[in-house]
Parts: C-alpha cells; structure tokens; sequence
C-alpha cells in the first residue's frame, strides 16, 4: 500500500520507490508535517520528528505545555489567528466578522486511482494502478466548515499532487479572501530558490536566489499566467547540479493570477504555498456550496535538476496533456505572420503554401487578420466571420485549397478578445470587462470578453464552431494579448465581483473542453503575447504552445532552456524566422536558427516565397532531417548540459528510450581566438555501448562520452574552417547524432 496510515499515532505516509511524505495529526487536531523527501523505511511512530523545544514569547493553546505553539510547528494547511503568526493558506472572513479558523482532523478515506477535478485541468490516470489518493477531512465546527486535503501519490514517479476543497456546512454564507492550493512546512531554509522569470520576448529565464529569512514570492495579477513568472517553483540544495543533489519543484495548474510564495521565518523553517492570487479574488460561498483549488504538483529529484525536469515531462506530456495529438509527433507547420502580417490575400496564401508544401512542410497556418474588416490591430476583434475583401471564398474556400495541395490548415483566433471597433461590441458592450465610471484601459488597442459569463463563453465558441465545422481545419493556435486591467463583470452582482477573475479562467478552460471535445483531432497551439500562458492548466488543452514572439536562435536558446525546466520539448512552438531577425535584428545562419528551432515542435514562419533557391535545398534538407527525427526530439529524454545563463556555449541533448540514439544540440554563441580545447560530458547513455558519432566521424563508448566528454572543439584548419559555417565566426552550432554501432 503507498499510502499508509497507522491509527495508533495518527500518522500518514506517503511512500513510493522515490519519495516518502510524512504528517501527523498534531495533539490539537491539526495536521502537522514531518518529513518530504528522499524515501525512508515506514514507522509506526515518526512523533520523534515533533518539535518539542518550549520557545520562549510562542503562543501556546495548552495551558500545561510550553513547547506545543502553532507558531513553530510545521503544517499541512496553516491558518492564522491561533498562534502561528506566519502567512496562511486559508483566510475565510465569517458571519460573525471572525476570520480566525481552527481545522482538526475528523477521518479520511483512502482510494485507487486519482478522481477528475473537472472543470479544472487536472494530472489523470488511465487505470487505477497509476496513483492512490488520499483525502483527509478536517472540521471547524465553529464555523461549521469541512476542509479536504487531497494527496494523489504517483506510483512510479517521484510525484505527489495536491489541491484542498472547503464547503460551506452552515446557514450562511462564508468569504474565502484566500485559498492556497497547498502549504508546504520544510525544517530549513538551506536552500536555492529557482523560478522561471522574464518578459514579452525573453520569457522562462532561469534566475536563482537563496532563501533568506522572510518572503520570497513570485507571481501574476495579469489574468494570465503570464510572462514575467511562471506558476513554477523549485527549491535545491546549494550544491545541487543539473545531475547531483536534491531538488523539489512545485508546479501549479492553472493558467491564472497565482501566488508561489517562501516565508522563512526565524527559527530557519521554509514555508511554501501556491495557489491563486489573494489579490481581487473573493470566494462566497454559500452554504453547502464547496470551492475547489487548482492542482499543484510536486516532484521531488535526489538526482539533480535534469532529473526534475525529466519528471515534469514525463508526467506532463503522459498524464497532463491529452487527446489525438499527445503521442504523435507534431506537423512541421509554416505560419504566415511574420511573412505578411496584416497583408495578405487568397492568392498570397496559396502562393506561399503551394512552396511551402514543395519544401516539404505539412501543415499551413493562417495567422491574425483574417476576419471582420481587420487589416491592422485596432479592430474586428470578435467578429470571428472571414474578411471577404481579403478571402473572397472565405476561410472555407482557402482551407479546401490548401487541403488540396496536400497541407493541412491552421487558424488563428483570439477568443478572449473584443475592439470597440467590432460589431460584437456594437451588439453587446455587455461584454466587456469594464468597471462602471471608469475609463477602460486598452491592451495593443483591445480589451477583454467577459469570459466569467457564460452567455459570452458560449457566442464566441459558437462563432468559432461554425467555423471549425464548416471548413477542413486541423490546427488551431489560440492567442491572448493583453493582460487585464478594471476587471469587473457587467453582468454580475457587486457581491461576487471578488469571483470573476477565477471564474474568467473557468470561462477558458470551458471553451477549450468544448473546443477539444468537439474536434477531438484538431492540434491546439495555446499562445499569449508569445508565452504569456505557457503553463501546465493549458498543456492540458492545448499540448503545444508558442514559447515566446521572439523568434531569434540566440534568445531562444535562453528561452528555450528555461522552458525545459519543466516543460516537455513537444510542447515548445519553435520556428525559423527571416533575418534579420524581427526582434532583434539579429543576422544569423539558416543552419544555426534550424539547429535551435529543431528542439521543439519546429516550422517556418517567414514568406517561403521570397527564399532563394539555395535557400530551399537547405529548407528542404532541414524538413527531410527533422521528418527523420522528431519523435526522438519530442518524444525521447532531454538533458540540459550546458546553460546559455552560464556560458557562451549552450548544449543539450536527447536520448531515445532504448538509449541506441541520440542528438546532441551545441550552440556557441560568440567565436574566441586562439582557444582552449573544449569537451561536453554527455548524459543518458549505456555506458556499455559503442555509438558512432556523426559529426566527429568516430566510434566512441557511452562511458566515454559520458565521462571523458564529446570533443567540441573546432575539428578543421586553414581554408575549410574559414568558410564552413559551422566550424567559424560567431553563432555558430552543430549536431551531433549518436547511433548504437551494430
Ligand atoms: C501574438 C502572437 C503572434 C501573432 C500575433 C498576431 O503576438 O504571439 O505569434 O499571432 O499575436 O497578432
């Protein structure tokens, strides 16, 4: 049984082959936490690991024992008001104007498998073997309340998922002012904190702090996810590396404003939570009604962070993401956007896709400006019908056509959006989110549908249906570019405007089940600005997403590797782009921007028309080699080597599941004179076998690979190394592929 419960002394564990997690029931009636991380042998009695130590000035609730204070005890589910003076998970404002909360065990029910958590985006099984949960219920009869804490412990991988859910078992109704999706109590703060950090165009770098004592937090009040932090956190041990040490990374699922958060208090204990933002959310709930948190997943590597990373993927790309397109590897797309922006028409697009499709490429995608009068960004948002004048036989004409070269057809909409210009907006301004005598503030000239309403949430999806039905469409990249500003839904009651941006989100994840549950066969590309909402509660929808608008090789390196901290390598839209470079300005290789592009979900986004000949035969090279290669790039076990952060020099690699293949991915960013011999200690291998590495032209043992290191010095001289682009000069990359010999 993974999940043990003794009676005696009230204690769980949480046991797999990697991991053990420990509570207890404290003497109160809380539940206390004990110990989270490498695996241990199970006990009866783990109370040893109480604090016992009386601390003098701690608040105590029993009059006969000094050493029992809530304000030093490590918990589950922390509330304030009764001793602990540190952050809460929970905040519940009651009738009587009380915000104080106590919740004591009352039972707990142990089953197979792991429940859905629909509507919310949730880790699944597919059969019961998978995982166990564990829910343990907790009461405060006072405010006669009932709080679920929900564990599902993953039987093969060194991951747990938590969520809690509070119901209203009184008369009237209670105001949750803040609901984490979990607290985590950890006995030190010896530790490193890592988060995913950015902007638009430079989303997911990796930044680093080690903890100190108070708050360290990261998070969103933009309504999505956003650029600037991702909903993901991890903690490691100092010393840890990308292949040694101990790391635990904690994940939220859900694809809104979110807290991640670290109080270190004085006596050095580390306290960790996530959830969604306390900020403007406001929970009534009436009685016998329940609120549910998001998920968040933990994962816990003795191993080092690629061995953390390794987790989230495996488990995000089997057990988060899901339908047709989960295990098959991803079409090789050309997008029109920055070919043509707004200025296209029918006979543009079918010039471009008839040469995308004699390159090789398979699928083509229609970017913004297709519908309404929408010929720049100030209009037409929401008016999801195809602008004639571009399309005279519509988006249904067009996509036969295309089909008819033999490419499959992509859209693009943004159905979160309205422009005052628009005749939705003529029709409902309704439904807007727009706050009464206030001026609305306007994102790259749009606003937001109130997505909290279902009346809106089921206009657009029907617009979008009609369109879906109608023409041959098996690729869909759904945007989002603007974060949000004087929330408030119209055509909700004042006293539940605490609720809208959740139930905005809910809005989302309703419209993509819809979506997906009708066209079960068409790829969801999610997108935001680029990677506003490159998150887990959207993997689960869409199981690909735009990395970042910035399409330079160099960036992308940063953005990319960032990215693999948690997210799978077929989730990451990655495209070559035209030089220079539309970001940047940035002139690089059509082999370098290929080599990058290559570690993702890869395709084109530049007019293929306007390539030169000597162009094509290197396009069409490239397509036939990533045809060659991509369920091993998406599909195989991808380790960080090198980190763009670090160094001048980024590598990666990925390994097939039989370990007989690999590609190394090298990236050198600027060239240096006269410089010193280079190796890269490679990973993942059989030590045992020898594999030919191509590139090098030499047969090597995985141990010497592993452990001697790959040679990534310049291989040539004289007249060859002063013209081939991948020996000189600065942006400068190769692959390596590795194939067991016999
Ligand atoms: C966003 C996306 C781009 C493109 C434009 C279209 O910026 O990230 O890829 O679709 O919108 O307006």
């Amino acid at each position: 049984m993974p999940i043990i419960y003794h009676e005696t002394t009230k204690t769980f564990h949480l046991q797999n082959a990697h991991l053990s997690y420990v509570m207890q029931v404290l003497k109160n009636g809380q539940l206390g936490q004990l110990y989270f991380g490498k695996r241990v042998h199970d006990r009866v009695d783990f109370s040893y690991l109480v604090e016992t130590s009386p601390r003098a000035m701690a608040v105590c609730p029993f009059e006969d024992d000094m050493s029992f204070s809530m304000d030093h005890l490590k918990q589950e589910f922390p509330v304030y008001g009764n001793g602990d003076m540190r952050h809460p998970a929970l905040d519940v404002l009651q009738p009587n104007g009380s915000r104080y909360s106590q919740f004591v065990y009352v039972g707990h029910r142990i089953e197979k498998g792991k429940p859905s958590m629909h509507p919310l985006p949730h880790v699944y099984v597919e059969n019961e073997d998978e995982m166990t949960t564990l829910t343990i219920e907790l009461e405060d009869t006072v405010m006669q309340a009932r709080l679920e804490l929900v564990y599902s412990l993953d039987e093969q991988r060194p991951a747990i998922m938590r969520s809690a859910r509070l119901t209203n078992e009184g008369e009237k109704p209670l105001q949750i002012d803040r609901m984490m999706s979990f607290a985590l109590d950890l006995p030190d703060a010896n530790y490193t904190m890592l988060e995913l950090t950015g902007a638009w165009s430079r989303e997911r770098h990796l930044k680093e702090r080690s903890l100190q004592h108070g708050i360290q937090a990261i998070g969103s009040l933009r309504g999505h996810s956003s650029h600037n932090f991702n909903p993901f956190i991890a903690l490691k041990r100092p010393k840890t590396t990308e292949y040694l040490g101990e790391a635990y990374g904690f994940s939220l699922i859900y694809s809104g404003n979110f807290l991640a958060q670290i109080e270190v208090d004085t006596y050095d204990t580390s306290r960790v939570m996530m959830g969604i933002h306390p900020q403007n959310f406001s929970w009534e709930l009436a009685s016998q009604e329940t609120f549910q948190t998001p998920e968040a997943v933990f994962v816990y590597a003795d191993q080092g962070l690629n061995a953390l990373s390794q987790t989230f993927h495996d488990l995000y790309r089997h057990r988060l993401a899901r339908g047709y397109w989960r295990d098959r590897p991803r079409p090789l797309l050309v997008n029109n956007w920055e070919g043509t922006y707004f200025d296209f028409n029918e006979a543009r697009i079918l010039e471009m896709a008839k040469t995308a499709k004699e390159l090789g490429l398979e699928l083509f995608v229609l970017d913004d400006g297709w519908f309404g009068h929408r010929n720049d960004d100030t209009t037409s948002l929401g008016d999801w019908y195809p602008n004639l004048q571009k399309l005279p036989e519509g988006i249904t004409g067009l996509a036969n056509k295309v089909t008819e070269l033999g490419l499959g057809f992509g859209l693009w909409f943004e159905p979160e959006m309205i422009s005052i210009d628009s005749d939705l907006y003529r029709a409902h301004p309704e439904w807007m989110l727009s706050t009464p005598h206030r001026h609305p503030s306007h994102g790259r000239h749009q606003y937001i549908l109130d997505f909290s309403n279902p009346e809106v949430v089921k206009a657009i999806g029907d617009m979008m249906v009609k369109i879906l039905s109608e023409a041959p469409i098996s690729y869909v990249k759904w945007d989002m570019n603007r974060a949000m500003s004087e929330v408030y839904s119209l055509t909700t009651p004042s006293h539940e405007q605490g609720k809208v941006m959740h139930r905005y989100i809910l809005g989302v994840y309703d419209l993509y089940d819809r979506l997906t549950t009708a066209f079960p066969k068409i790829l969801f590309e999610s997108c935001a600005s680029g990677g506003a909402r490159f998150d887990p509660g959207m993997l689960y929808y869409a199981p690909q997403a735009w990395t970042s608008d910035d399409t330079d090789a160099v960036e992308r390196l940063k953005i990319q590797y960032g990215t693999s901290l948690v997210y799978p390598i077929s989730s990451m839209g990655s495209h070559v782009s035209a030089v220079p470079n539309h970001q940047l300005s940035r002139i690089t290789s059509l082999p370098f921007r290929a080599n990058v592009a290559y570690f993702g979900t890869f395709g084109y986004e530049l007019d293929v028309t306007k390539l030169s000949d000597e162009e094509k035969t290197i396009i069409k090279e490239q397509i036939q080699w990533m045809k060659d290669h991509r369920a091993l790039i998406q599909f195989g076990t991808f380790y960080r080597l090198s980190s763009p952060f670090e160094s001048n020099v980024t590598c990666w690699m990925v390994v097939s599941e039989d370990k007989r293949e690999a590609l190394v991915g090298w990236y050198r960013v600027l060239n240096k004179v006269n410089a010193a011999y280079e190796r890269i200690r490679l990973a993942g291998l059989d030590e045992d076998m020898l594999y030919h590495v191509s590139g090098l032209e030499l047969d090597l043992y995985g141990d010497e690979l592993m452990h001697i290191g790959l040679l990534t010095s310049d291989h040539t001289s004289g007249e060859r190394k002063a013209t081939d682009p991948t020996q000189n000069g600065d942006f400068v990359s190769r692959i390596y592929h590795l194939k067991a010999c016999g």
